[in-house]
């Protein structure tokens, strides 16, 4: 139980992933709340956790919504009088690749808004609980394609590259509270967020023949990580990015060409 103890808030964890990470810290002992836009899975997802004798709150609610988030906070504090840990985690990506020539601006508006003001604003409401209770591990979610460019996926990915940045920032300023900040950058998981690639007639099959590891990422691995960066076993580790893609990335080249031959397939 090596979060006994603590609290978290979850952003996104309704469904998919977060979904997957407030099950995992639950399970290592922490009280969670999560904060998820979709009605549907707030109840859903706290009735099932609760069936379970997990503790774990539900809020429905908007990461670009500064009351919404600054009441997320201040419910685990209400209830638990205290907040360890935040995982960024709620994200949109693009259901189409356009590329940044053509992008409209309310499509990058929604990226940015989503998965860079989000964190930003969680972080900023959760900051002075942190400190009041003499330290916390922040958590945000990016992913490999903050580095390695998918042709029609630039606002995703470079919305993704600035929550980078941010981490280094904000570890940067809250080191001296003792407030962790890292980054999980994911690599390909499989989730209601890109569900409809794998749909695809043998897309599973040759995307796990492109990852060393041989399959997918799931739920559990993503949730074992943000155990680990949540917990006190990562107590001397911030401002760091960890890479989770069962080798994506190191496979370099053959992911390069790999990707190239994916765009008409994703803009069909
Ligand atoms: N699945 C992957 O392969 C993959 C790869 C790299 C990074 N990621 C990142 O991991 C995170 C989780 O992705 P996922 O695959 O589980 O996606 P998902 O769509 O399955 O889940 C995202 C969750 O966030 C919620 N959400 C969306 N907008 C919100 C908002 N404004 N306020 C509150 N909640 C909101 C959704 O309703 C959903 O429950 C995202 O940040 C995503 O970018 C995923």
């Amino acid at each position: 139980m090596r979060l006994a103890g603590k609290t978290a808030l979850v952003t996104g964890g309704g469904n998919g992933l977060g979904r997957g990470i407030v099950e995992g810290l639950c399970a290592e002992g922490a009280s969670v709340l999560f904060l998820e836009i979709e009605n549907d899975w707030v109840r859903q997802t706290e009735a099932d956790f609760r069936a379970r004798s997990m503790t774990v709150i539900g809020v429905h609610g908007d990461v670009t919504k500064v009351a919404d988030v600054k009441a997320a906070a201040e419910r685990c504090m209400a209830e638990w009088g205290r907040l360890d840990i935040l995982v960024n985690n709620a994200g949109v990506s693009m259901p189409l690749a356009i590329d940044l020539a053509d992008l409209p601006l309310d499509e990058w508006h929604r990226l940015i808004n989503v998965n860079l003001t989000g964190p930003l604003l969680c972080t900023q409401a959760v900051v002075p609980l942190m400190k009041q209770g003499g330290g916390g591990s922040i958590i945000n979610i990016t992913s490999i394609s903050a580095r390695s460019c998918y042709p029609g996926a630039g606002a995703y990915s470079i919305s993704k590259a600035a929550l980078e940045a941010l981490t280094l920032q904000s570890a940067v300023e809250l080191g001296p509270f003792n407030i962790r900040v890292n980054s999980m950058s994911l690599g390909w998981f499989r989730s209601a967020l890109n569900e409809h690639v794998y749909q695809k007639p043998g897309e599973l099959a040759r995307r796990e023949g492109m990852i060393p590891l041989g399959r997918i990422g799931s739920a559990e691995d993503c949730a074992r990580l943000a155990v680990f960066l949540a917990s006190d076993d990562s107590n001397y580790i911030t401002g760091e990015s960890i890479e989770s893609d069962g080798g994506l990335l190191a496979a370099g080249l053959k992911y390069s060409v790999e990707l190239a031959r994916l765009r008409p397939a994703t803009k069909a």
